[in-house]
């Protein structure tokens, strides 16, 4: 047993859902309980549970036999930021309110000595902030988008990848024997490294990613080119965040009680709809949506995602606060959180699986 300076260790899981969230609940609280001999208060639902006061002691049963389990025993909410909290009020319409004051009094009020939080960008920034209040955290970088600063990879992402690559085969054989234009459309928010990654293992022909400008002739090109050289078919991976030569992001709603309020979709159909005007061609869409999040964690993630909560669990109970578990290179390392949080981790236009993908003859839109 490691000395004891941590009695009672919060965990909470906020943003968006991600496959592998379980298996660090599970590392961080056996690690607290073997090691540390230390409770694990769960808080359910991220920040809109901490600020509710919506939290309850985790026993070793409840953390057993869900490494492989997809989703969050504890829940999650991407709208419940603190400084930026929904309430209802008199006259029955939603406001939005700081209420962080509820959430020091809450880790008060249940004894917390520290906090680990595991989320995305928007998790960090939150943590940041609330470090500001005296609240003790460590982080635990979690997002399908693989968009955060300072880890080489996010855990959820490959499992979103391997989702995602998988469809693209499937689309593959069902383009191939209808002569069809297939358009996939994957999340990642503002970062294309989910398009990019399974685009290139799926061996789409053309892939479009935000941080590419792309022009409808350019595309249009590519399409009537492969055709006319007996290839009737083509595969396109499009990112959600993608923006239109004629626009920016397509957006399918917006929503205030979100930190950001954009929620995109929709930019699959509109590539389609542009490729089947411009060049007759037939087109269909398929749009993966929350199928990348859900499931089962592939073992890369597991790994990582216990990897990840282990060194947590140790950085909270060594006092080293405002650190967040990543990997860098095949090291699980603290980095500190306001180095996460600095800017997106967009894809640098010459990444090597760019120039790669280029040489291999698979587009991006901006060719010439
Ligand atoms: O950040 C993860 C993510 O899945 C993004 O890729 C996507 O834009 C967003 O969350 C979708 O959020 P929601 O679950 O609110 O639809």
């Amino acid at each position: 047993m490691a000395e004891k300076k941590i009695q009672r260790l919060g965990i909470l899981t906020g943003g968006g859902d991600c496959p592998g969230l379980n298996a660090v609940i599970r590392a961080v609280a056996k690690t607290a309980m073997n090691d540390y001999d230390a409770s694990v208060i769960g808080i359910e639902d991220g920040f809109e549970g901490f600020v509710c006061g919506h939290m309850r002691e985790l026993e070793n049963r409840d953390v057993s036999g869900i490494v492989n389990l997809g989703g969050t025993i504890l829940g999650t909410s991407n709208k419940g930021d603190p400084w930026h909290f929904p309430e209802e009020q008199a006259d029955g319409k939603i406001g939005i309110v700081d209420a962080s004051h509820h959430v020091v009094k809450n880790y008060k009020r249940w004894g917390l000595d520290a906090l680990i939080a595991i989320g995305g960008d928007g998790t960090m920034n939150i943590c940041s902030k609330l470090m500001g209040l005296g609240l003790n955290i460590v982080g635990v970088p979690k997002t399908i988008d693989n968009d955060l600063m300072a880890t080489d990879y996010t855990f959820g992402f490959d499992t979103a990848v391997s989702v995602a690559t998988e469809a693209l085969d499937r689309l593959h054989t069902t383009a191939s024997a209808h002569h069809r234009v297939m358009v996939t459309e994957v999340m990642g928010r503002y970062a294309g490294w989910i398009a990019l990654t399974a685009g290139l293992a799926g061996g789409a022909d053309i892939i479009l990613i935000p941080e590419i400008p792309f022009s409808w002739e350019s595309i249009c090109r590519k399409v009537l080119e492969r055709s006319t050289r007996g290839k009737r078919f083509s595969l396109v991976c499009v990112a959600e965040g993608a923006k239109c030569p004629d626009g920016g992001e397509v957006v399918k709603s917006f929503d205030v009680k979100r930190t950001d309020a954009k929620q995109l979709g929709g930019v699959g159909e509109f590539v389609a709809r542009n490729i089947t005007e411009k060049t007759e061609l037939e087109t269909r869409v398929t749009v993966l949506g929350h199928l990348l999040r859900g499931g089962s964690p592939t073992a890369f993630d597991r790994v990582l995602a216990t990897k990840f909560g282990h060194l947590a669990c140790k950085l909270a109970a060594e006092g080293q606060f405002g650190r967040m578990a990543a990997l860098q290179g095949a090291e699980v390392v603290p980095v500190l959180i306001k180095d996460a949080i600095a800017k997106l981790k967009l894809v640098p236009p010459n990444h090597a699986m760019i120039v790669a993908a280029r040489s291999l003859g698979t587009a991006f839109g901006d060719e010439a």
